[in-house]
């Protein structure tokens, strides 16, 4: 289970004025979804946006697209901005943060979404005590269905994290967690919708071996998972009790769990999460 973080340590600051101006910096196609649902959202008004790509094609791109400012040059985004979102690889964050540290101040904060970059790493390399806050969202955020999970720097304060909620929640639901179990997240919600995704190719594929359309039978399976997911989370039941519901004495269903229990679809899943943790975790220690 996730465990909530403890607000700001005493000595940090515990409030201040919340930013309003938001620099995107690598509007690509994570970072670009968030873009546009704070804007469909109203979270940031277009012109207290700025956002940054590599390419000066893109940025002409995006401009006409979103009716923003779109440029190449990330430092000019900082310095008319006071929240930083970090949308670039991984192994381009410390380049860019090295680009925008004249610009940054304790009076400014940074999200970043890259995975596998700590807080202490960013605050490092941002050189100033400024509030550092991590998020892992998950693709299907494209849709306002995401599950992001967030973690806080040292300096983030409590007005900081509701503002970070808000803008997660525009796509879909958030969970506060340590950032040690960052890893764990990206190896379940980060990965998770491929999993899902194999696990829907198989039942549709399962569909059409025993007679369905290919199309009603994809529309089943998925509908079913989302009816399902919708149950566990709507009705706070466990697992295990949903799925006893469906099971009646001597019933089909029980058929069914026999063969997924035969053929180690739960141990199977529990190994992925497992085996994309550990890859996370060695992504983090390089
Ligand atoms: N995709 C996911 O499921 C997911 C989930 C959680 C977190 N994340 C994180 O999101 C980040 C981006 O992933 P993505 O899949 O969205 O990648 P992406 O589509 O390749 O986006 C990267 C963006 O960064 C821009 N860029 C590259 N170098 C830059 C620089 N020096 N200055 C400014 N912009 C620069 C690129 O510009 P051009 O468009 O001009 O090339 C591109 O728009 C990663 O750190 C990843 O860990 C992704």
């Amino acid at each position: 289970m996730t465990k909530k973080q403890k607000n700001a340590a005493p000595g940090q600051p515990s409030e201040g004025p919340v930013p309003s101006r938001l620099a995107v910096l690598g509007a690509g196609k994570m970072a670009g979804t968030l873009l546009q649902a704070f804007l469909r959202s109203g979270l940031f008004a277009p012109e207290n946006i700025i956002a940054t790509v590599q390419h000066e094609a893109r940025a002409a791109q995006l401009a006409a697209q979103l009716g923003i400012t779109v440029t190449t040059d990330n430092l000019r985004a900082v310095r008319e901005s006071d929240l930083i979102l970090l949308g670039v690889k991984p192994q381009s964050v410390l380049e860019v943060l090295h680009q925008i540290r004249p610009a940054l101040s304790a009076r400014k904060a940074l999200f970043s979404i890259a995975a596998a970059v700590k807080t202490s790493a960013l605050e490092e390399a941002a050189g100033v005590a400024l509030p550092v806050l991590r998020a892992m969202p998950n693709t299907p955020a494209l849709i306002g269905c995401g599950a992001t999970a967030l973690c806080r720097g040292r300096y983030v304060t409590p007005e900081l994290l509701a503002l970070a909620e808000r803008m997660f929640l525009s796509v879909g639901r958030t969970v506060l967690v340590e950032e040690k179990h960052m890893d764990a997240v990206t190896g379940l919600s980060g990965s998770g919708p491929a999993y899902i995704y194999i696990i829907l190719e198989a039942l549709a594929e399962a569909g059409v071996k025993v007679g369905l359309p290919r199309d009603v039978a994809t529309l089943l399976a998925a509908q079913t998972a989302l009816g399902a997911a919708s149950m566990v989370l709507q009705t706070g039941s466990h697992p295990a009790l949903l799925k006893d519901a469906v099971t009646t004495p001597a019933g089909c269903t029980m058929d069914g769990i026999l063969e997924l229990e035969e053929g180690g679809l739960r141990v199977t899943l529990i190994k992925a999460v497992m085996r994309a943790t550990a890859r996370a975790r060695e992504l983090a220690a390089q």
